[in-house]
């Protein structure tokens, strides 16, 4: 296995700083979800993927295990699957299983510790694929892997973390995934779709805690990474379902008028005030139609659950 480190773009963790020290002096306190996932986030994402509240990763893996066939014949032999967020790289598995005679894999993930664990047990398991990872960001990093000519690319974003990124960033990042997977590539694209609020908020705020250790990890990682002196126990994790921007978000809710030092530098936060660390897009059919096709790419399956809870879509370079 290749294992590359992206540190000219994001340059971590400088970034880290700069985003949280930048998130945390605005009016309206926000952090970009990406710094959620350290080895510890991570890990306990994978946890909440097994939760009984969180349909996503169930509903779309069971549509992958559905349709993966039908796109592997679609696509042809000989594929190079370039995932963008690839965690556990889990769901990689059913598409590299289904595929004929895969080429490669390349996984590109900001979690560097976790890609690295989880894709030398995958090289294991594919003894035949060239498996290369990749620690970087991937709105804005440069991806340091040459895709042979002759290989069929196909891009690979589940697990609906483009409802996590802005307008701007989902176009910045459809565009450049364009760009470096060339004329012929397919994309395998996974969003979840708009449902009651009575099953998103559970999702996001689980019996357990899960999600809610998650959330709270990042004030941890903020002081074990950038010299904080934050009391988590005066936070609360909070899931609220936006209807007019269709999206969950996630918030740390201040349970007490506070000061904390973050690198140095003060903080004040007033009791009920919160620090929005995620936001979670759920789409509709025509929003996801028009996304893609001003981002250079043409729909040509579309599949979902059958309570059209999530949608998997195979996208080619238009
Ligand atoms: C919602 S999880 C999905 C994980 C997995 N693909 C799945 O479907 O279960 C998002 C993944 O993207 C990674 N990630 C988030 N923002 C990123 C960024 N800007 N650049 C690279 N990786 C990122 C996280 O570390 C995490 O592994």
């Amino acid at each position: 296995m290749n294992y590359y480190n992206d540190q000219s773009t994001k340059n971590y963790p400088h970034a880290f700083l700069n985003d949280v020290l930048t998130g945390l002096s605005r009016s309206e306190r926000y952090i970009p979800p990406c710094w959620l996932y350290d080895d510890v986030g991570s890990k306990i994402f994978e946890l909440i993927t097994d939760l009984p509240e969180y349909y996503v990763t169930r509903t779309e893996m069971s549509i992958f295990h559905k349709i993966s066939s039908d796109f592997a014949q679609i696509i042809g032999p000989n594929a190079s699957l370039v995932e963008y967020g690839a965690g556990g790289a889990v769901k990689a598995r059913i598409f590299l299983d289904a595929f004929i005679d895969p080429a490669k894999y390349v996984a590109i993930d900001i979690s560097f510790d976790h890609l690295e664990k989880s894709l030398n047990e995958l090289d294991l398991d594919y003894p035949d694929l060239h498996v290369h990872a990749l620690a970087g960001d991937f709105i804005s990093g440069t991806i340091q892997t040459n895709l042979e000519h002759e290989t069929q690319r196909v891009g690979f974003f589940p697990g609906s973390t483009i409802g996590n990124l802005t307008d701007e960033e989902i176009s910045q990042f459809l565009r450049r995934a364009r760009n470096y997977l060339g004329e012929e590539a397919y994309f395998i694209l996974g969003a979840d779709l708009k449902k009651s609020p009575d099953i998103l908020i559970p999702a996001y705020d689980d019996a357990q805690g899960v999600t809610a250790d998650f959330n709270m990890n990042l004030l941890n990682r903020i002081n074990r990474e950038l010299d904080g002196t934050i009391n988590p126990e005066r936070f609360s994790h909070k899931a609220v379902w936006n209807e007019e921007l269709s999206r969950i978000e996630m918030h740390l809710e201040s349970l007490q008028d506070q000061t904390f030092e973050v690198a140095g530098q003060t903080f004040d936060i007033a009791q009920g005030d919160t620090i929005h660390t995620e936001n979670s897009r759920k789409f509709q059919r025509a929003e996801l139609d028009e996304i893609i096709a001003k981002n250079g790419w043409e729909m040509i399956r579309y599949e979902t659950d059958q309570d059209a809870h999530f949608a998997v879509m195979l996208l080619k370079a238009a």
